[in-house]
């Protein structure tokens, strides 16, 4: 039974109670993290912690922890749980109201919720053959820099994959690509790695920055720039990055293979200098 965290408390995951009122429950209105810890270190936890910052700001709901605190109760739950590796999910939401009302409560009591899981990575199968994923209209807000419960679209996203046999859809929006349904992508085109910059359509992902670091630090030519669908169409490789899909290699776009249509020399490399970095740094902290 995993243990979870629920304002101010650990308790068993099964235990945890929340009101109906919580307006995470009736509007979506929170902000989220998850965050991978290898060998019990939460991995870039200062990061993870920064990113839920920006978007409780963004959302003007006032952060109840210090980043001291926050790393406190994120050890602890990693603590309290039985696995080497977890994915620690922490959800802070704008609390309860004594009825529904769009406008934000007059005092607001914030829900703090964390929960833990073992980390699983893609399995050997799945890096050896890459996966399969589907194109679709990027139909989402126009903040999807901010992480929010409010995850509908996502949540439709991967689910109009998951029903063509697919583990992702890769996300469009006026011709350009944007992101995954709950990933980064990149691209490889004659030698070149190619990602989307930040902006208020994708998610700054951890996993993203990292990626774009080993490049840099093993001089592997790379551009951030934004890409037209085109060009992910004829793409060499591509590949989806998020912190518990680490770096995996897209095989087939649409039902047509990418590249040779198994994961290329590139995003091997990467995998493989992401494997040593997490082994070597993430591990030992
Ligand atoms: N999702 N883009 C979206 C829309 C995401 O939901 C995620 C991660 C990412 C990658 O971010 P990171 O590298 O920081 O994990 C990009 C998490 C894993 C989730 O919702 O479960």
């Amino acid at each position: 039974m995993s243990i979870c965290y629920l304002d101010g408390q650990y308790l068993p995951l099964a235990e945890a109670r929340v009101s109906p009122l919580d307006r995470s429950f009736l509007f979506g209105d929170g902000a989220y993290e998850v965050i991978p810890v290898y060998s019990r270190r939460p991995f870039r936890l200062e990061e993870h912690i920064a990113r839920l910052g920006n978007t409780l700001a963004a959302l003007r709901l006032p952060d109840p922890h210090s980043a001291a605190q926050w790393a406190d109760m994120v050890r602890e739950v990693v603590a309290r749980n039985a696995w080497e590796d977890q994915s620690v999910y922490l959800q802070v939401s704008r609390g309860a109201d004594d009825k529904r009302n769009h406008a934000f409560p007059a005092v607001i009591r914030p829900t703090v919720f964390m929960m833990s899981d073992a980390l699983l990575t893609p399995p050997a199968a799945q890096l050896d053959s890459g996966v399969a994923a589907v194109s679709a209209a990027d139909f989402r807000w126009l903040r999807c820099d901010l992480k929010t419960v409010a995850l509908l679209a996502n949540c439709l996203l991967r689910q109009h994959a998951v029903e063509q046999g697919c583990a992702e859809s890769i996300l469009f929006r006026d011709g350009f690509l944007t992101e995954g349904a709950a990933s980064n992508i990149f691209i490889v085109r004659d030698g070149v790695m190619l990602t989307p910059p930040k902006s208020h359509l994708m998610l700054p992902g951890i996993t993203y920055d990292v990626v774009l670091e080993l490049a840099a630090r093993h001089g592997l030519p790379h551009e951030v720039r934004e890409i037209l669908e085109d060009e992910v169409r004829s793409a060499d490789e591509i590949w989806m990055t998020s912190s518990t899909k680490e770096v995996l290699a897209i095989t087939t776009l649409d039902g047509r293979p990418v590249g040779s249509g198994r994961p290329g020399p590139v995003g091997r490399q990467m995998h493989a200098w992401y494997q040593d970095f997490k082994n070597t740094v993430m591990r030992s902290g």
